[in-house]
């Protein structure tokens, strides 16, 4: 079986006003009526899965739980973080979690922002993948580009994947974490690279030859932090003062940049992060104007724009605008230009500096 590991302790500031530090981005109901988090623990389970391993901060315990249980899943076990600490820490903790119970055992990793429609061919895709991660590979998932999107990692082959892009593992050359734009724009046109979906299938113990080789450090901190963690109810929380150490840095940078033992598979069908208010407006089905509207909200004359109020809230109205993205909340109003939607961190991080 493949045990899932679901990653849900970012904070998802490029989704603010509607994803707080308490409440962040993959528990709130975005675009449907389950949180992201709890669609994507339901992709990754059922016949092939084992119960998921579940990694968050100490905030986020007991929403996990509950949205858990609201989709019926329960956790093999739920590790806390003391403090966020990007996925290479939170990776690596899970690692060391299901190679104590399970040496060798198949671990997916998966992010909680994700949209992925077709779930029975997203685990097709998985499954295709089992014998290369069995045969010492770090296994990617590779899109299709349709953009030089200077947010994700890019994924360099060795050689085109088939016209029906079938999921058949191959070999990767090189894997780019978030390319300049000159770079992302050279990467698309020269077509032999895919986008990073951000999910890996791997065994623990090839994972952890990886961190001994390129992280050896964090893997002392972090397996310090792990010997040394205690039981809370259900929840087990990684030791506060080897964890405070660690090296805050992506599963990409920290691995995947450095491997060389990389596999991709391709994976057709529909896929998005919705990483920011640009791809939650591509995602929801824009209109024939490209509006797209959210509670009571109203776009007159408006194109290629998103106007988002909460229910039972006051009303928000959008007149002429274009590449507009509006989203009013009780205590807080964002007004940005879609292209500039990515800088929505810029403000948290100057808000979080006022007060
Ligand atoms: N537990 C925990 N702790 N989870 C975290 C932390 C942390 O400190 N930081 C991030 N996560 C979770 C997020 O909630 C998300 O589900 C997932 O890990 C990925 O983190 P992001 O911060 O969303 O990464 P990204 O989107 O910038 O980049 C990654 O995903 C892209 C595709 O979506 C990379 O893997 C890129 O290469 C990839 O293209
Ligand atoms: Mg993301």
């Amino acid at each position: 079986d493949i045990h899932p590991l679901l990653l849900c302790g970012g904070s998802g500031t490029r989704l603010w006003p509607l994803s707080r530090k308490s409440y962040p981005k993959q528990f709130t109901r975005l675009t449907g009526a389950e949180s992201l988090f709890q669609t994507s623990a339901r992709r990754l389970s059922g016949p092939g899965f084992a119960a998921p391993i579940v990694v968050t901060g100490a905030d986020y315990r007991f929403v996990v739980t509950e949205q858990l249980a609201g989709v019926e899943i329960a956790a093999a076990a739920t590790l806390i973080e003391p403090e966020a600490r990007n996925t290479a820490p939170a990776i690596l903790a899970a690692t060391l979690q299901l190679h104590a119970h399970s040496p060798g055992a198949l671990m997916l990793v998966a992010p909680s922002d994700h949209v992925i429609p077709d779930a029975a061919a997203f685990r097709a895709a998985v499954q295709a993948a089992i014998p290369a991660a069995q045969a010492g590979q770090l296994v990617t998932f590779g899109i299709r580009p349709d953009r030089p999107e200077t947010g994700y990692g890019w994924l360099e082959l060795t050689a085109l994947p088939d016209t029906a892009f079938s999921p058949k593992p191959q070999p990767l050359r090189r894997f780019v974490e978030k390319p300049d734009l000159a770079t992302a724009e050279a990467m698309l046109a020269g077509g032999l690279h895919l986008w990073n979906a951000g999910i890996f299938l791997f065994t623990t113990d090839i994972m952890l030859a990886a961190f001994e080789q390129h992280q050896t450090q964090l893997l002392g901190s972090v397996r310090s932090a792990f010997e040394r963690a205690e039981t809370d109810l259900n929840f087990l929380k990684l030791a506060p003062n080897p964890w405070a150490v660690c090296a805050d840095i992506s599963i990409d940078y920290a691995v995947m940049e450095k491997a060389d033992n990389l596999a991709v598979v391709p994976y057709g069908g529909s896929w998005s992060d919705l990483g920011g208010w640009d791809a939650v407006w591509r995602e929801s089905g824009p209109n024939d104007d490209g509006v797209v509207t959210f509670g009571p909200s109203t776009a007159i004359d408006c194109s290629d724009s998103l106007l988002r109020a909460e229910d039972g809230q006051q009303a928000l109205v959008g007149i002429g605008l274009t590449d507009i993205i509006a989203v009013a909340m009780p205590d807080a109003v964002l007004v940005a230009h879609r292209d500039r939607a990515q800088d929505v961190k810029l403000a948290v991080e100057a808000l979080r500096k006022q007060g």
